[in-house]
């Protein structure tokens, strides 16, 4: 039986080619379970993970439980602002006394770079990173890019420009390296101030003009100003870089060609991409959100079957 490289999900950067084809293909598999009339395998009915969630979340922390729920596994969660984090526990304390309770995985986020690995560092049990401040986000990613081969066929050779605010984005980075590993072509768009200076780096390109960007591509990623990362200003108000950065039905229409339009949520309607935009039949937001609870079985299946051998 295949196996993942890795013993943890980190981050994209860890994993190679064929990890990712591993998960897709695992990801086939769970997405044809789960519109089964009966969504549930009994898989992982062994196995207790809990849910550590240090940031507010909609979509991962929803989609992770439904899929370890649909592996069957036992799940705790558990939120920090309802916890004794906020009578000052540490990271580590508070995780291994949820270990204690002999949980076998921890699926975290947190709004600190690099939590997730400090946590593998210190504790005895596989971590999944559910997004570690603006460092990666790693299942993001991955359904990101399993979405655009359910839409397109494959992710190799496809021209993908990821838009808005990259600089705070945990979802860019995974994204681009993800994209990378699977033979895409990545750009990235947004304003100079958005653009992290380390980006000649990556190997990306760059453009600041949305209308050459858009051209060029076959797939838009359109991102969230991330204001809550923001401690200065990045542009001269909301209206401007809607102006510039926001993605409209007017501007899809004049382009040569038909893209697909991605967003990874939450979306702010009127900002980056208008309703119009959003609720439009390029886009596949919701096909995302779906993919989602497919690729996060696969990776929870596949870690999880580590700790059995
Ligand atoms: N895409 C994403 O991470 O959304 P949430 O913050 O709602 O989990």
């Amino acid at each position: 039986m295949s196996t993942l490289s890795v013993d943890h999900l980190l981050g994209i950067k860890d994993l190679t080619a064929d990890d990712i084809q591993l998960i897709f293909e695992t990801a086939d598999h769970f997405k044809e379970v789960i519109n089964r009339p009966i969504k549930k395998v009994p898989s992982l009915r062994d196995i207790t993970i809990a849910n550590l969630f240090f940031e507010n979340s909609t979509r991962t922390k929803l989609s992770f439980e439904i899929a370890q729920k649909r592996l069957s596994a036992d799940v705790i969660n558990f939120s920090a602002s309802q916890s004794s984090v906020k009578k000052g526990e540490t990271l580590i304390d508070t995780v291994n006394n949820i270990l204690s309770m002999k949980v076998d995985m921890v699926v975290m986020r947190h709004p600190k770079p690099g939590a997730a690995d400090f946590l593998q560092q210190h504790v005895n049990a596989r971590i999944i990173n559910a997004g570690d401040g603006a460092h990666e986000h790693p299942t993001q990613a991955l359904l990101d890019s399993y979405s655009i081969r359910e839409k397109l066929g494959t992710v190799k050779g496809k021209k993908v420009v990821i838009v808005g605010d990259i600089l705070h984005s945990r979802v860019a980075l995974s994204n681009i390296f993800a994209l990378q590993l699977l033979g895409a072509k990545v750009m990235v768009c947004g304003p100079k101030s958005l653009i992290p200076k380390y980006i000649d780096a990556l190997g990306v390109d760059v453009e600041t003009n949305l209308q050459k960007a858009l051209q060029w591509c076959d797939v838009a990623n359109m991102l969230r100003v991330q204001n809550e990362r923001m401690l200065v200003s990045y542009f001269p108000s909301i209206r401007e870089y809607t102006q510039q950065y926001g993605l409209t039905k007017t501007i899809l229409d004049g382009l040569d060609q038909e893209i697909v339009i991605m967003h990874p949520g939450p979306i702010n309607r009127g900002v980056e991409i208008t309703s119009e935009v959003a609720d439009s039949k390029n886009a596949i937001i919701l096909d995302q959100v779906e993919n989602g609870v497919a690729i996060r079985m696969a990776v929870t299946y596949l870690l999880a079957s580590k700790i059995k051998t």
